[in-house]
């Protein structure tokens, strides 16, 4: 009878072990799942917004293209943009992106937006984040004169 409880004792040890194994895989696995977040940091610029980085912005813009479909004064009448149909936003415009934040921008601009293709991994985030000074610098041209006193 000894040795019949020490064998159900011995068992229930091995089932609460495997059991804190599998609940620790599935955790992970679970954190993995639904933790999984996209680096759309909600924090602000990592990159000044000065002069220097809206220009290394232009540069980006231009080599990369952006400005065949925006257009290069961020209007969207690019070439590329018009031979493709899109309808390609204007930059430009104050309205368009009053409502974004800068990191949005940053998550579009990294991973695209409707017919807009995705930089993805092609340029660091300081890079991204000097195209979003640059797109930003696009419509304070335009802005209201009350928008450009407080810029
Ligand atoms: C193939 C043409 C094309 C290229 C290249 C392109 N865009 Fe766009 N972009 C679009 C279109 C089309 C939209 C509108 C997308 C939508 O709203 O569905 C857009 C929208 C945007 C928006 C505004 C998103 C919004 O919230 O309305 C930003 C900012 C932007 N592009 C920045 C860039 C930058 C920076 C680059 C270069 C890295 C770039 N785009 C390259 C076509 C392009």
């Amino acid at each position: 009878m000894k040795r019949l409880l020490r064998w159900i004792g011995v068992g229930a040890g091995v089932l609460v072990v495997l059991g804190a194994v599998a609940y620790a895989v599935i955790y992970v696995m679970s954190e993995r799942i639904f933790g999984r977040h996209y680096d759309a940091p909600a924090s602000a610029l990592t990159v000044p917004s000065d002069a220097a980085s809206i220009a290394e912005g232009r540069r980006l813009a231009t080599l990369r293209g952006c400005l065949g479909c925006h257009g290069k004064d961020g209007d969207g009448k690019g070439e590329v943009g018009a031979d493709m149909k899109l309808k390609v936003s204007d930059l430009s415009d104050p309205a368009t992106l009053k409502d974004r934040t800068d990191g949005e921008l940053f998550y579009i601009i990294k991973n695209g937006k409707g017919d807009m293709p995705p930089e993805g991994t092609r340029l660091k985030s300081d890079e991204l984040w000097s195209l979003v000074n640059y797109v930003r610098s696009l419509a304070k041209k335009n802005a209201a004169p009350e928008d450009k006193k407080r810029q």
